[in-house]
């Protein structure tokens, strides 16, 4: 079976879990989103980080090339791993995939840190009482997010994608 595994990163987040699902599936061709050529796989894993509740721009225009194909994903997010926006955010990409009759056989998710320029930004941007302001559960948010993605979410992203690929047979 031939697999790609494709990325889109800013600052090495979603890169590094592309990196543990390389380690899953170690015949896979691994590319920068930006270096794809052909689409010619049997298997599509696309590797996103999230921008405004979606995947990145880069991604979702590479996204919506891909037509009548099985596919996977993967994303990090700031949010919590478990939070109701990583869900929407999971739902939101399984519906673009699908929307050109792609299969979605399967997708993962952690958190990872936020560019240190964003939070700064926001800071000044937002007020405190703000959701994205710098408010105590904010600042908790953006500090736990800043030790990830860590060995165990590279872990969890590598046990993943081995069994998804040990499913497929
Ligand atoms: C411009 C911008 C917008 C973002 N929007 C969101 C968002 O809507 N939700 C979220 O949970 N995280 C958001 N993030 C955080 C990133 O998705 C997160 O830090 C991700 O791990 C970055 O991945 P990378 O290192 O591969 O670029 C945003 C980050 C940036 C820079």
């Amino acid at each position: 079976m031939k697999v790609l595994i494709t990325y889109s990163t800013l600052t090495g987040n979603t890169k590094k879990i592309a990196n543990s699902v390389k380690d899953a599936i170690q015949n896979a061709d691994l590319l920068d989103i930006s270096e794809v050529n052909t689409l010619d796989y049997d298997l599509i894993i696309i590797g996103t980080w999230i921008d405004k509740g979606s995947a990145d721009n880069k991604a979702l225009n590479f996204i919506k090339t891909i037509k009548n194909k099985k596919t996977a994903f993967f994303f990090t997010l700031g949010a919590y791993a478990n939070s109701e926006h990583s869900k929407n955010c999971n739902n939101k990409i399984t519906e673009i995939l699908k929307e050109n009759n792609n299969e979605v056989i399967g997708s993962f998710h952690c958190q990872g840190a936020i560019d240190p320029k964003l939070i700064e930004q926001m800071k000044k941007m937002f007020p405190a009482d703000h959701h994205h302001g710098a408010n105590p559960e904010s600042l908790k948010r953006w500090g736990d997010a800043s030790t990830h993605p860590d060995v165990n979410d590279e872990r969890n992203a590598k046990e993943y994608f081995e069994n998804l690929i040990k499913k497929l047979g």
